[in-house]
């Protein structure tokens, strides 16, 4: 068994070296969104290397630093730059972080992606709140020993992502005017996007977009009985009858066109939570 619980004692340990921060929001940024930063008074930003035990970042779109400070009032921990299936990384090394961010006081998780829309009514650029995930990942972060002190065996998942902060988005999106779908996010390894016959069969089994993250740390989140907060950016459209090639750039282009929605609505959000 890998100790994670002893390993992210140990950083834990070392952020307590840096900071005396105790934030109960952490905030996992995705692909082009690094923008919420900005709106953010940083207290101390740590790179990911210089934590024991963290992974390091291997995508150039991602930055690797963990950030302490303030966002609507609230204390929070960023993490800018997340870890990928794809990159090579394990389910438990993905996930370590939301361990880490656990100790800290964590209690409330915000997740964001980018990710391919399938849905017919979705266009590029659109904002996505996450109602609910599929894992076709084809690992998960709980498989081994099970540690009690994080959580049960077989954690509940009808609720992955919580009602409550759900029902608080719409509310901040409607009074920012800001155009809000709701849907499910199925999680791919990925790294190659998907082929028409697949995006056929996503779309089958209920999902309204894809992409290649996420999951495991709402699985992990949930696990500690966490509140999970997803948000997706739209960054291409996914219709099977006339796919398109996606380029990175045009990914990287309409997360950046989004990006001051979801950053306005996230530090809305954030600023109205309880
Ligand atoms: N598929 C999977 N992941 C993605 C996509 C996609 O089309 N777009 C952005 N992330």
């Amino acid at each position: 068994m890998t100790d994670t619980w002893n390993l992210s004692l140990e950083a834990l340990a070392f952020l307590r070296t840096q900071t005396s921060a105790t934030p109960t929001i952490g905030i996992i940024l995705g692909t082009g969104l690094g923008g919420l930063v900005d709106h953010c008074d940083i207290e101390c930003s740590i790179d990911y290397a210089t934590i024991p035990h963290f992974p390091v970042s291997t995508v150039e779109s991602h930055h690797g630093r963990l950030i302490f400070g303030t966002l609507g009032g609230k204390s929070v921990v960023i993490m800018q730059g997340r870890f990928h299936v794809y990159e090579g990384y394990t389910a438990q090394q993905i996930t370590f972080p939301v361990r880490v961010m656990q100790h800290l006081g964590v209690r409330t998780l915000v997740v964001s992606n980018a990710c391919g829309g399938m849905n017919p009514l979705y266009r590029r650029g659109d904002l996505m709140l996450i109602d609910d995930h599929i894992n076709l990942l084809g690992v998960n972060p709980l498989i081994g020993a099970n540690d009690e002190r994080f959580g049960p065996r077989f954690p509940d998942m009808s609720e992955p992502y919580s009602i409550a902060l759900q029902t608080l988005a719409r509310e901040r999106a409607l009074a920012l005017r800001i155009n809000l779908h709701r849907g499910v996010y199925v999680a791919v390894a990925g790294p190659n996007l998907e082929t028409r016959a697949e995006y056929r069969f996503l779309r089958a089994i209920g999902a309204d977009v894809v992409g290649m993250s996420t999951v495991p740390e709402a699985i992990v989140a949930r696990h500690m009985n966490m509140s999970v907060l997803g948000l997706s950016i739209i960054t291409d459209e996914c219709f099977p009858d006339h796919l398109e090639p996606v380029r990175l750039e045009d990914v990287l282009a309409a997360a950046a066109k989004a990006e001051p929605h979801l950053t306005a609505l996230v530090a809305d959000v954030i600023a109205h939570l309880p």
